[in-house]
């Protein structure tokens, strides 16, 4: 599903950039999300913060 259709980003695109440790700031610059019409900023920063809420917990933070 594209979540930013000026530049074409599509949600598997946000939310692997999650994965790999990227913020919403991070994927703004690396993909363009919400730097072109805005549109999509607020929707884009909720997705980000969804799939963070729905990753496991890092196994370090857990151990120390
Ligand atoms: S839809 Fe994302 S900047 Fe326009």
């Amino acid at each position: 599903m594209y979540v930013c259709l000026c530049k074409a980003v599509t949600q598997q695109q946000i939310e692997q950039a999650v994965e790999q440790g990227d913020s919403y700031a991070q994927i703004r610059q690396k993909l363009g999300v919400g730097t072109d019409c805005g549109c999509c900023g607020q929707s884009a920063k909720q997705m980000v913060r969804e799939h963070i809420s729905r990753m496991p917990p890092c196994e370090f933070a857990v151990a120390s």
